[in-house]
């Protein structure tokens, strides 16, 4: 007992005049596994069954009390050291912060989706969010594209290895069929977000981009709701009254199809780099919601007609901006993206 005491009186000693370093080495000393205290615990059962009691309560609440000390004295001496620190910072209110810490910003890309959220959501669309990871039914079958379709090759898509038919959505169209399945029309909403397409990077294609998805459906809409909707679109996104151009085109999930091209304001159609000397760009594809789209989700296609719209953002954000790769996009060089701070 009194060879407990003494270890007791020993370690406060030491404890109180070390220093970090020396705390660890006394923590190995005094509470370690070859300390005399773990020494007398072990060689305990020599003693008589009074004794043992005594000697093992005492031992334990030695082992408690340096250790209590140990902990006690490390938060003295970091409180010490960090007030020495503080004493020689300094901070100069009165600066302020250059780079690297500017103001930070929505990228070209983030904020071309908010812009043209906002003006379809002053034309009365709803917005939703869509999955990047779909299944072959969403992506193809339900929108009427068929076994055997181009688009379906592996050469276009991205399939998810060893798993029964997942994929990354190659368009945001698949969301059409989420909606109608969850809600009866009136249906008049938007879907932006990313979409992936196998394909190699070049200035106008990348694997990954961004797509804005539209859909209205009610009964008695036609193809001049769809026009007027664009046409409202294009003006107020763009800020004039650029020509438009509605041309006959072919999507599996819509009939009749067209795209949509702008007069290109660069050069305000008299035919430019930009718009390949065209004076057109081509800015979305659209059309009358087909009727096997509306089979897909029980939608009775003798009483609702619907239009849907597909915009590459990527190429709104090009065109607004005046950039010429889609690659500077997706390359976070600071001295291209700070232009848009
Ligand atoms: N999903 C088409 C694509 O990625 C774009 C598109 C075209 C969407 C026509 C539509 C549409 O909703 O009606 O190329």
């Amino acid at each position: 007992m009194n060879d407990i005491e003494q270890i007791i009186d020993e370690a406060s000693k030491k404890i109180s005049s070390s220093n970090i370093t020396e705390l660890e080495i006394i923590k190995i000393k005094y509470l370690g596994k070859n300390s005399i205290l773990t020494h007398i615990l072990k060689s305990i059962y020599r003693y008589s069954t009074e004794d043992r009691k005594k000697i093992g309560s005492q031992a334990n609440k030695a082992k408690v009390f340096i250790e209590n000390e140990i902990k006690k004295r490390k938060e003295s001496l970091e409180k010490f050291v960090i007030n020495e620190k503080l004493k020689n910072e300094k901070l100069d209110c009165s600066q302020s912060l250059y780079f690297p810490f500017t103001k930070g910003s929505f990228h070209p890309v983030i904020k071309t989706v908010e812009d043209m959220t906002s003006v379809f959501r002053s034309l009365g669309f709803f917005t939703a969010e869509g999955c990047e990871i779909e299944n072959d039914w969403y992506n193809f079958e339900a929108l009427n594209i068929p076994k055997g379709h181009p688009a379906r090759d592996f050469q276009d898509t991205f399939y998810i290895e060893n798993t029964d038919n997942l994929l990354l959505r190659t368009h945001t169209s698949p969301s059409q069929i989420h909606i109608m399945e969850k809600q009866k029309p009136p249906v008049k909403v938007i879907v932006p977000g990313r979409v992936y397409r196998n394909e190699n990077s070049d200035a106008s294609h990348s694997s990954t981009f961004h797509q804005i998805e539209g859909l209205a459906v009610d009964k008695g809409v036609t193809f001049k709701d769809l026009k007027y909707i664009l046409t409202e679109f294009v003006n107020i996104f763009f800020g004039s009254n650029l020509k438009i151009r509605f041309r006959p085109s072919h999507f599996q999930f819509t009939e009749p199809s067209a795209e949509i091209d702008i007069q290109c304001f660069s050069c305000c159609g008299n035919g430019c780099r930009l718009c390949k000397n065209s004076g057109f760009i081509e800015i979305l594809g659209c059309g009358m919601v087909h009727p096997n789209v509306f089979k897909a989700v029980n939608y009775d296609y003798e009483k609702y007609t619907g239009y849907a719209f597909g915009i590459g953002v990527e190429r709104i954000a090009m065109l607004k901006y005046g950039i010429d790769d889609i690659r500077l996009l997706y390359e976070n060089d600071l001295r291209f993206l700070r232009q848009f701070l």
